[in-house]
């Protein structure tokens, strides 16, 4: 099984970016987080991160036919681009939606989700121990 782990812009700075809210870990030391969890769980994990839509958008693209579900946290883009869900519903592929904060109890620009709607869950609040929650949730959907 192989699964995409996707993030987008400011998701570079973890560990510095507001670590009140997002952690002191570091988007390094997340991705070899996400690496031995998805060992331990026999699974292949590929992380990507950009701060751009469109190359979200590209790679939502490539994983189709490559990839058995994708994990996502679109950052600030969660709240602003139909062009991400739009990405999202043309390939078709398993997606769980990850935020590292609880975007339900911060401002009301946070609530909207456009990618919700193409997500079969959603991981919010639980620090970056939401990604490996993702992938769980994943290899249960794929393996039905
Ligand atoms: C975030 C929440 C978003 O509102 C914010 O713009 C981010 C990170 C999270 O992981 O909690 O960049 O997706």
């Amino acid at each position: 099984m192989n699964i995409y782990v996707i993030n987008g812009p400011n998701l570079n700075m973890l560990g510095i970016r507001e670590p009140d809210i997002y952690g002191k870990e570091t988007y390094n030391s997340l991705v070899e987080k996400i690496e031995k969890y998805a060992e331990s769980k026999g699974v292949y994990v590929t992380c990507y991160q950009s701060n751009h839509e469109g190359d979200l958008v590209d790679a939502i693209q490539y994983a189709y036919g490559r990839f058995d579900g994708i994990v996502i946290n679109p950052g600030a883009y969660t709240h602003t681009s139909i062009a991400i869900l739009d990405a999202a519903k043309a390939v078709g592929i398993p997606m769980v939606e990850v935020h590292i904060s609880d975007v339900s109890s911060r401002e009301d620009f946070r609530q909207i989700s456009y990618i919700r709607s193409a997500c079969f869950a959603t991981i919010s609040g639980k620090g970056t121990d939401g990604y490996l929650m993702a992938i769980d949730k994943i290899i249960e959907k794929v393996s039905e």
